[in-house]
């Protein structure tokens, strides 16, 4: 959480510094700094609120220098405020440090430093940085990191910017990403590679415990021992114009709009005529063969991707799958060995809890696979076997592309286990490869019909409740309908296992309260009836969303939405996009920051 951004060459650098942070925006954005050094001067400006608030602040004036860094902040340690925003100082004004992470230790070093007469005037956990460093500097800013980074506990991406130093910014990374990018005579560092993209593709991805010393015309990595380090560059390939809204309102729109080119582009060349070709993942037959469980693990949107892979996984494998929750996964001692596969799956693959939950299988001798959308990420760097969903960058806050590509991978990867242990036929993976060849284009024809969401998106909007219900795949879907809904409109939002209502939140149901009822599995339909006639008698308003030619849902429901017909067990690829949609135009009539939703950041790299 929290985007951080430096420039050092030859332009001034407040323009690049806010484009860049710009860029960055989804990592957090609760207040905003910039500092900039010109002729020896340091200038700092930080304000509370948006990063427009801190540019209005700025005005006309805007700070000159063609060495700077900058901050946008999503809080852990410190209400947002002037104050606790990013850059933070040391006491004489000549060390200035941006972080993204926590440091864990911050309290006692805290109280070490003042005992020693440095004074605080943030409650950040950051600012001890800027005064450790004070404290141990001897005239070499690289030395006097490395040693800050040998006393602090926790994780960080930081960069400082001396005024003994103009010449140069260091920046160094643990558990935080951090890239940098390479220019002629100027260089980029930034949390992200879309603040990168309109100056340079080619980039360092840092290590954990390395530290580089970057100036206009050079980069020095070293590694944790102090080793000087020979990184290959890597080339970014994703343009600007993708990481741009694109003549959309919102990110999210546009990415909700992407689906049917990021499902194709996820399955390019991993399908043939009879079945997939997964060259990524390097699994013997043998191995496969002695596997006895699969545990699943991530967050969020991606924890759900996962509750549909278990059911995907159970089918096509025949093994147990569990799915876990990444924040709560190793503080229960989980059962893991050689013989259990843990896929994580994250988009961004910087999740600090996934990461942490990847480590712990790798520890414990399991065979880790990542599903992720971003390359170099930590989680593909660190994963055994990596299957990239090529969603492209996700912007906006709420995940919509990534899930349906992470589903598109999950499938991909049950079928060639599934192959390769023949437990699924040729024919059988035969006829699936057809229908996710076909998914696109399904894709596109829901999203063609857009306008027939508004109105009960418009219905939705004016509730403060609503309820999702669904059995087997379509429960699996509901939660992430539901969590959409909440993250972007703040309407509250049950997910329920249709049949599990009656058992206490069947309370709830009130007067015309909106359920929106997934009946997208034909051998659930008869069960699934009977709850929504459980709703309706209690005078509940039901949307059903069910496939194309489903006479009994729409006999049940008071208005419907119909996906094109596949089979049962790809349906939550379709039938999580009209949920998308519901969720952004309800969002869009409530007034809501779609992008930006409150209290959330893109990446979550703090535990
Ligand atoms: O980058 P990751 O996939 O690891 O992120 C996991 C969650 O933080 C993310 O899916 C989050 O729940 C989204 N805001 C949901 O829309």
């Amino acid at each position: 959480m929290c985007g951080i951004v430096g420039y050092i060459g030859g332009q001034q650098a407040y323009p690049i510094l806010i484009d860049g942070l710009k860029k960055l925006e989804y990592r957090g954005y609760d207040s905003a700094g910039v500092a900039l050094l010109d002729n020896g001067e340091l200038h700092m400006v930080k304000s509370v609120g948006r990063l427009c608030e801190l540019e209005d602040k700025i005005g006309i004036g805007c700070p000159y220098g063609m060495v700077g860094i900058g901050h946008t902040r999503w809080a852990t340690h410190g209400r947002p405020s002037d104050t606790n925003a990013h850059p933070h100082s040391d006491c004489t004004n000549h060390f200035v440090v941006i972080h993204n992470g926590i440091i864990e230790n911050y309290q006692a070093l805290r109280e070490w430093l003042t005992s020693l007469g440095h004074s605080f005037r943030s409650e950040t956990d950051t600012e001890v940085l800027a005064h450790l460093v004070e404290h141990y500097y001897r005239g070499d800013l690289k030395s006097a990191i490395r040693q800050v980074m040998e006393q602090v506990h926790g994780s960080y991406a930081l960069v400082v910017m001396s005024r003994h130093e103009a010449d140069r910014l260091v920046c160094a990374r643990k558990d935080s990403p951090l890239v940098i990018g390479l220019g002629e005579g100027e260089n980029f560092i930034a949390s992200d590679i879309p603040a990168l993209l309109k100056y340079t593709r080619q980039t360092y991805i840092l290590d954990d415990g390395e530290l580089a010393e970057v100036t206009k015309n050079d980069v020095k990595i070293e590694n944790g021992n102090g080793a000087s380090v020979e990184k290959p560059i890597f080339n970014v390939e994703w343009d600007a114009v993708s990481a741009e809204k694109d003549g959309f309102d919102h990110f999210m729109l546009k990415e909700i709009h992407e689906q049917p080119k990021a499902i194709r582009d996820t399955l390019r060349s991993r399908l043939n005529d009879t079945g997939v070709v997964l060259d990524e993942i390097k699994l013997t037959h043998d191995q496969v063969k002695s596997l006895r469980k699969v545990v699943m693990v991530a967050c969020g949107t991606a924890y759900h991707a996962g509750l549909v892979g278990k059911y995907v996984f159970e089918k096509m494998l025949r093994l147990p799958v569990e799915v876990d929750v990444a924040s709560e996964f190793r503080y229960r001692d989980p059962l893991l060995g050689e013989d259990t596969l843990v896929v994580v799956i994250s988009q961004s693959g910087e999740t600090a809890d996934t990461l942490a939950a990847l480590r712990l299988a790798k520890e414990k001798g399991s065979p880790v696979v990542a599903v992720t959308n971003v390359v170099g990420s930590s989680v593909s760097r660190e994963a055994d076997q990596i299957i990239y969903t090529w969603a492209g960058p996700e912007i906006a806050v709420a995940s919509t592309k990534a899930y349906t590509t992470q589903l598109v991978v999950l499938y991909l990867l049950a079928l060639h286990l599934g192959n390769l242990t023949g437990v699924v036929s040729l024919s059988e993976a035969a006829s699936l490869v057809e229908e996710l060849k076909l998914l696109p284009s399904h894709v596109e024809s829901i999203l063609k019909k857009e306008h027939e969401l508004l109105e009960f998106a418009r219905f939705i909007s004016r509730w403060e409740d609503t309820f999702f219900i669904g059995r087997g795949l379509d429960y699996a879907v509901a939660l992430e309908g539901s969590l959409k809904l909440k993250e972007i409109s703040y309407i509250h939002a049950e997910a329920y296992a249709a049949g599990e209502l009656k058992h206490g939140t069947l309370a709830l149901i009130t007067d015309n309260i909106p359920v929106l009822a997934l009946a997208t599995q034909p051998a659930l339909h008869e069960k699934m009836w009977s709850n929504i006639k459980e709703v309706k008698a209690r005078d509940a308003y039901v949307m059903g969303i069910a496939m194309a030619g489903d006479k009994g849902t729409h006999k049940e429901v008071d208005a419907i939405f119909e996906i094109p017909a596949t089979i049962p067990l790809l349906a939550p690829i379709l039938t999580v996009i009209p949920l998308q949609l519901i969720a952004y135009h309800a969002s869009v009539l409530r007034g809501c920051d779609v992008d930006k939703p409150r209290n959330l950041a893109k990446s979550v790299t703090v535990e």
